[in-house]
């Protein structure tokens, strides 16, 4: 079974509340019908009845069943106002502006996860990372103990002697341009939560990666990874997890025991840190496009789970980071 149906036979055993907050998007409306066909969450879309209606119509796809929420006229708005303008007061949020952010079905989405109305969101079929994100990082904010909210990239390889059984988590290549060392350590220990929870690694193997292994290079860029190792340690203890080390001698037996002797990851490691979004974000783009891997992206480190698509997004796509996003709501 691959990664992405372990993950929806896992969501199916708690099924969780998804809002979609481009509710009336053709492939967001097809997504929900199979969403809720195969039990992976309740789907609950935002957005005008009648233009979700009529975009069901279209796809011949049947809607019976799936939670339709409209901002324009719902009953929770004002309730939804009072709490936002709450939040958001201190930076200057007046409330004719949380009243106005309220009708905006991303924000209205936000607002049902927080207040509890639903247990996450995904949304990017249309919306930028940055529409999301935003208001996911102002409302929801970062979980108990996480200083930076982040992202880890799922990546399946073809070739199964990689990391755990093919599957390698890399981590930030989608949000914190330039993470300082505590930042990078944090964004370590988000990674190996992500690893757990989405891709059933019980005991990751952590290495924060570098153009140095094990002080072979000297530069500032080496410092910072050898102290987001040592902040890392300190955040979770028991976790396995090592630094600074290159790409290979991460994840190439060989070359581990080679040029990191006595490390507890060098060789096997199944979670991969990038020292920055540069870095990250070209490393799983490479892994994806030359590799053949196939790519699942998911956010890590907030209250509760936000997830962004690619607008190129498929319908099985969203499906899939549903599923994802259920399962990190159980926890
Ligand atoms: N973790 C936690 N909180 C954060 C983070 C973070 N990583 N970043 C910002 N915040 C908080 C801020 O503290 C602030 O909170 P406050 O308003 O309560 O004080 C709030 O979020 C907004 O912060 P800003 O700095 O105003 O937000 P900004 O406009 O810089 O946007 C964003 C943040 C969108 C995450 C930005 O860092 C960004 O654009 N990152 C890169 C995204 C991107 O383009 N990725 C690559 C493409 S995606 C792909 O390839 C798949």
């Amino acid at each position: 079974m691959g990664m992405i149906e372990l993950v929806k036979v896992k969501a199916r055993q708690c099924v969780k509340k998804i809002v979609l907050p481009e509710g009336d998007e053709p492939r967001t409306v097809q997504a929900a019908v199979k969403i809720l066909q195969e039990k992976i969450a309740f789907p609950i879309l935002i957005g005008d009845p009648k233009a979700i209606k009529n975009v069901a119509t279209e796809k011949g796809v049947d809607i019976t069943g799936i939670e339709i929420v409209n901002p324009q006229d719902s009953p929770k708005a004002a309730e939804y106002t009072n709490a936002l303008y709450e939040l958001r007061k201190a930076k200057g949020v007046t409330e004719e502006q949380a009243k106005q952010l309220v009708q905006d079905p991303m924000y209205y989405g936000i607002m049902m996860v927080k207040l509890g109305d639903a247990d996450g969101l995904v949304s990017g079929a249309v919306h930028t990372t940055g529409d999301m994100l935003r208001p996911a990082l102002q409302i929801i904010k970062t979980k108990p103990g996480i200083k930076v909210v982040s992202s880890s990239f799922l990546l399946d390889c073809p070739n199964k002697s990689l990391g755990h059984n093919g599957l390698l988590v890399y981590s930030d290549c989608v949000v914190v341009p330039c993470p300082n060392a505590e930042e990078l350590a944090s964004i370590a220990v988000s990674a190996a939560e992500t690893a757990r929870v989405l891709c059933g690694i019980e005991e990751p193997k952590v290495a924060l990666l570098s153009f140095s292994t094990k002080g072979s290079a000297k530069h500032e860029l080496v410092t910072k990874v050898q102290e987001a190792t040592r902040i890392a340690h300190e955040l979770s203890p028991d976790l396995a997890l090592d630094g600074e080390m290159q790409f290979d001698a991460a994840i190439i037996p060989e070359i581990g025991a080679s040029k990191a002797k006595g490390s507890p990851v060098a060789g096997h490691a199944n979670v991969l840190i990038f020292p920055d979004l540069q870095a990250g974000n070209i490393g799983y783009k490479i892994t994806q496009r030359i590799g053949g891997a196939e790519a699942f992206a998911v956010l890590q480190g907030l209250a509760k789970p936000c997830n962004d698509l690619s607008r190129g997004c498929s319908v099985d796509d969203i499906v899939a980071t549903v599923a994802l996003t259920a399962v990190q709501a159980q926890g």
